[in-house]
């Protein structure tokens, strides 16, 4: 199997900007596991602060916020990095290439309760190299990502990247301290029969949606059930094993949320990639995600997003008007 290293090696980019900047998030996310799997309960509470969202910080979205940062920081190739945690854009070095969006810590409700959390990165170039990075450099549609990239802190600790029209999983071996190909070339399967929804917001979302929902309650003739709903509420870990097992995942506009919970740059647009590197689909139910041109960078959307044929069948409601 191959390590991590090797992989890029046998893809000749192991002396490329990218690789730099994916050994900094490799090397990241194995500090940030460390930090779970030792369990220490006053590292997994809320911090008592509210970000300029006003959700919740957990301590550790600002511990993973800070290991991440402290890496890119260094980085040369990394002219600046925009974070979840952070409202205002973080400089790199002007000299740099790239830029980096993340959600240093997804799924931070669940760290209290041992649920799998992630982290999720979306990494492009910027267009003018030598200035320092502004917010307009964000503002990009998602299908000029040049790479994107989840781990999952579950069961095991899983890389997935989007690259060059592919997507691999890496899997880290812990006595080792390294990630080894464990998953190369994923398709997520054309059909699934899992659906992923937040059901406490079905009152309140739009009625193509719950129109949706209802068909995957249908019964067959048999009286049996044609889908299982399985919301877990961190959207890397809900994203992945619908991804390996085919399904489809669903954060609508709902009343409180008039434009989605999810954030367009930094969660939508990577996992939007994955998806159609995969073979897979996503929309924000008029639009494909990865043509939405963000206007802010904190930005929310609805999102759809998985196996092409239940993401279809999900759009079709919104054109039998
Ligand atoms: P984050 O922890 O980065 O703020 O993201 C949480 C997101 C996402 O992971 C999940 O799918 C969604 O919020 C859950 O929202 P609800 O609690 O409204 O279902
Ligand atoms: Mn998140
Ligand atoms: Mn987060």
């Amino acid at each position: 199997m191959l390590s991590f290293n090797q992989f890029f090696e046998s893809e000749k980019l192991n002396h490329s900007p990218i690789f730099n900047i994916l050994n900094d998030i490799k090397n990241g996310s194995i500090l940030i596991n460390n930090i779970l799997l030792n369990g220490n309960p006053n590292d997994l509470v809320s911090s008592g602060l509210k970000n300029i969202q006003e959700e919740n910080v957990q301590k550790l979205d600002i511990i993973a916020n800070n290991i991440l940062l402290d890496l890119f920081q260094k980085n040369e190739s990394i002219n600046g990095i925009l974070s979840e945690e952070n409202e205002n854009i973080i400089q790199g070095n002007k000299k740099g290439n790239y830029l980096i969006a993340m959600d240093p810590l997804d799924g931070s409700s669940n760290i209290s309760v041992n649920i799998p959390v992630g982290s999720i990165f979306s990494i492009f170039k910027k267009k003018n190299s030598g200035s320092s990075a502004i917010e307009e450099d964000f503002l990009k549609k998602g299908k000029d990502q040049e790479c994107a990239v989840y781990i999952l802190y579950g069961t095991a600790t899983i890389f997935v990247i989007a690259l060059n029209n592919k997507v691999h999983g890496f899997t880290l071996n812990l006595e080792k301290k390294e990630f080894y190909l464990t998953y190369p070339n994923i398709n997520i399967p054309e059909n699934g029969n899992i659906y992923s929804i937040n059901e406490g917001n079905i009152r309140s979302v739009e009625k193509e949606i719950k129109q949706y929902v209802n068909y995957c309650k249908k019964l067959n003739n048999n009286g049996k059930r044609t889908h299982t709903g399985r919301f877990i509420g961190s959207l890397v870990a809900d994203f992945h094993r619908n991804m390996m097992k085919g399904g489809i995942f669903i954060y609508p506009k709902t009343s409180d949320k008039p434009n989605g919970q999810l954030r367009l740059i930094y969660e939508c647009n990577p996992i939007a990639l994955i998806a159609k590197y995969a073979n897979a689909k996503s929309s924000d139910g008029a639009q494909n995600i990865l043509e939405k041109k963000p206007k802010t960078i904190h930005e929310r959307t609805a999102f759809i997003v998985g196996s092409i044929k239940m993401v279809d069948k999900l759009l079709n409601f919104y054109k039998n008007e």
